[in-house]
């Protein structure tokens, strides 16, 4: 059906000015001037706990410009369910009447207005109600009523959803930035074909079902790794760097209105155990989205004070630290260096009960009936290729002592995961955990055009899943445990040739170089399945017998800076563009004998970036066949809640009391 063509012409009217403010938005999720956070659309698990904020604009300058820059500050807002009357939202949800807020932010109308430096001057009246819950399920109707007669409304919906548990367990493994396109170059790298026929599989091509995720974050169509874990593991989207929180428009960075997480919502509910591993810093956005609330993911310090101490302020006191927590990251646990409050956080988790692990061979000793702390260097882990291949790279200055020397004796994903899972069966016992475990580099490698060693790190996280099931069976929680590998996110990938490089390298003439690259019948086969003459890596069945063959995969994307391509696995990770004055250039020392490739992407970025691309959702256990599909990504936490029982018809909180320490 057509909609009306008089109703089309009055709505494109009104919102004309606003339209036209498309790269910049004075706040995404709201283009009148009467902001309700939570905003229109959004869906909410019975009885998560979360915060609304009411926001009234009076933009002061600008193409919006309004009453002189006052706002209204005896606006009303109310709330009904299933179109029934409309209540104040103190009165609905027995709060007092918070007090007002005032502040004044600034934003860039278009690119012309940011050259000129012009920007646009906002004045805000606001109100937020902190730590709301809905029970029953329904449509609410929430209206925001300003300036006389000026309404903004937002539909939420509150989903039906099982409050009884289906699986005791449930392991999320994450590759962050991981399409279809890198998990088919990776088999393609890993195992053998004869004519055409694969002689073995990755682990994940055994798994019985298999969905397809959309990733829009709320307010623009391109998502970061913040707000897709959010919306991952909370059910709502959120904003480009926003965790846990909806984006709102106050200088405080952790006063956004929050949202209440899985794990949150698990240790409140049930008392299970919960844990992060992650092959990043795990102050990183991926593991700090379980516990973090801020509209910053660059609060690093905070954000790993938070996952241990909950968020102190805002009414949202809850403190559910977590059970195993492995990754990189020293910087934010090191007495004086980036820590919150310049505090030591080793001490800080070992004071809370915590063991405390700077190596794997600490790791693997410490006793599984404790929580547990490992962070094993400095910044993000070395990836799988450097710590097996080129373990030259080893050799920097990444103790997570902050001793000047190298961490060495470093755990994989495969080995944290395994760790996590003996601590956390052990201390979930009869209710079950939850287990986040991401392979980072996925993601990090793809940033910096290094396919090869993204693809390292691909293999790496099928091998965990492969021994991952395999432990499960050999600890009898198999059946009872949901297992699911997806992603946050993509990044432009795929293979569309290979390269000769005996061929390229022989060339001195750039584009004589292209002539190395065979596409179709001259692709071949692959070569990285053919064991290297004279050279074994020992590193099993799983990843490839020769990373640096002849004939290598060229592969690419098209959102890249300007850069040198050679294809094939470089000796060194890669830097494929140098800053200068703010923008990008190729840099020249990377991959020298590669040919240029100017960029498609804005010149002040010197990293590929995400993509559009629906990201894959394999899945088995329990509910295994609710993941068949294509849904929304925010789907993803709605079907794992819907498996663990999440869903409240009042107020639980005996979960804690249950099992806390
Ligand atoms: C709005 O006013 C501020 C000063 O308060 C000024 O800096 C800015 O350039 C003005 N913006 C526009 C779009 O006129
Ligand atoms: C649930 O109950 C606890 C304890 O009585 C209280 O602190 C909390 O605010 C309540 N939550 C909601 C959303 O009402
Ligand atoms: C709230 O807590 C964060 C740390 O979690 C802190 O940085 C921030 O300043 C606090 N805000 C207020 C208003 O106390
Ligand atoms: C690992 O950590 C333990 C405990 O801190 C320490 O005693 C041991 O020397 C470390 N091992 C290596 C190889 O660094
Ligand atoms: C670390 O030690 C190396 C030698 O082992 C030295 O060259 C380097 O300057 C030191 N770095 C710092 C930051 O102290
Ligand atoms: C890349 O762009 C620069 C201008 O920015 C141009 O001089 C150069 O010829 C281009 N190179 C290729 C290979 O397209
Ligand atoms: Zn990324």
């Amino acid at each position: 059906m057509f909609p009306r063509l008089d109703v089309v012409a009055a709505c494109l009217a009104a919102s004309l000015s606003v339209a036209s403010a498309q790269t910049f938005r004075r706040l995404g999720t709201c283009p009148t001037l009467g902001c309700v956070i939570p905003p229109d659309q959004q869906d909410f698990l019975p009885g998560q706990e979360f915060d609304i904020r009411f926001e009234v604009h009076a933009p002061k300058n600008g193409s919006e410009a309004f009453n002189n820059g006052v706002p209204d500050e005896a606006f009303t807002a109310t709330i009904s369910k299933n179109g029934g009357r409309a209540r104040s939202i103190a009165d609905f949800f027995k709060q007092k009447e918070p007090s007002l807020e005032k502040w004044t932010f600034s934003w860039y109308e278009d690119l012309f207005a940011q050259d000129a430096k012009t920007p646009s001057v906002v004045n805000v009246a606001s109100k937020a109600y902190r730590r709301v819950a809905l029970y029953e399920p329904g449509t609410y109707t929430v209206t925001l009523k300003y300036y006389s007669g000026k309404t903004t409304t937002a539909e939420w919906t509150v989903r039906p959803l099982a409050t009884r548990k289906k699986a005791k367990n449930v392991i999320f493994f994450i590759g962050d930035g991981m399409t279809t396109n890198m998990i088919t170059a990776a088999r393609l790298l890993a195992h053998k074909t004869i004519n055409g026929k694969y002689q073995t599989l990755l682990s994940l091509d055994d798994f019985p079902v298999l969905g397809h995720q959309m990733t829009h974050s709320v307010d623009t169509f391109i998502t970061d790794s913040a707000n897709s874990a959010s919306a991952l593991y909370t059910g709502h989207k959120s904003t480009v760097n926003a965790l846990g929180v909806y984006a709102d428009s106050s200088p405080d960075q952790f006063d956004d209105p929050k949202v209440e997480t899985i794990v949150e919502l698990l240790a409140r509910i049930w008392g299970s155990a919960w844990g992060a591993v992650s092959t990043a810093f795990i102050a990183d956005a991926t593991p700090t989205a379980l516990t973090g609330h801020s509209r910053a993911r660059g609060q690093y310090g905070v954000l790993v004070d938070q996952a241990l101490n909950g968020v102190r302020n805002y009414s949202w006191t809850k403190t559910y630290g977590p059970d195993a927590y492995f990754g990189g990251g020293a910087e934010q646990f090191i007495a004086g260096s980036g820590s919150y409050q310049g505090k030591d956080y080793y001490a800080e988790f070992a004071n809370k009960g915590y063991s405390v692990s700077l190596n794997k061979t600490s790791l693997l000793a410490a006793p599984n009936n404790k929580k547990a702390l490992g962070i094993f260097c400095r910044s993000n882990l070395p990836v799988w290729i450097d710590r097996h291949i080129f373990t030259d790279n080893l050799e920097i200055n990444n103790d997570p002592s902050g001793a000047n020397k190298s961490a060495k004796d470093l755990p994989g994903l495969k080995e944290m995961t395994l760790k996590a899972i003996d601590v956390l069966h052990n201390r979930g016992s009869k209710e079950g955990f939850f287990l986040m475990s991401e392979a980072a580099s996925i993601d990090k490698q793809m940033h910096a055009l290094d396919y090869d060693r993204a693809l390292g790190d691909l293999l790496e996280l099928d091998d965990t899943v492969r021994t991952t099931i395999e432990k499960l069976k050999s600890l009898r929680i198999l059946d009872d445990t949901l297992i699911i590998v997806s992603a946050d996110h993509g990044h432009g990938f795929d293979v569309f040739g290979s390269s000769d490089t005996k061929y390229f390298n022989a060339q001195t003439d750039e584009r004589a170089k292209r002539k190395a690259i065979g596409v179709y019948e001259e692709s071949g086969l692959s070569q990285y399945t053919e064991p290297k003459p004279g050279v074994s890596y020992g590193t099993g069945a799983n990843f490839p017998l020769n990373w640096d063959p002849r004939y290598v995969i060229a592969a690419g994307l098209g959102a890249n800076p300007d850069h040198r391509e050679a294809y094939g696995v470089g000796s060194t990770p890669r830097t494929p563009a140098s800053g200068r004055n703010g923008e990008y250039y190729v840099n020249d020392k990377d991959r020298p004998n590669g040919f240029v490739v100017n960029g498609t992407l804005p010149p002040s970025a010197g990293q590929g970036v995400h993509s559009l691309t629906d990201v894959p959702v394999y899945a088995r256990g329990p509910c295994q066949e609710t993941f068949g599909g294509t849904y929304s990504n925010i789907d993803v936490f709605y079907k794992i809640a819907n498996c663990l029982g999440l869903a409240q018809g009042r107020n639980v909180t005996e979960g804690l009391r249950k099992r806390r320490n």
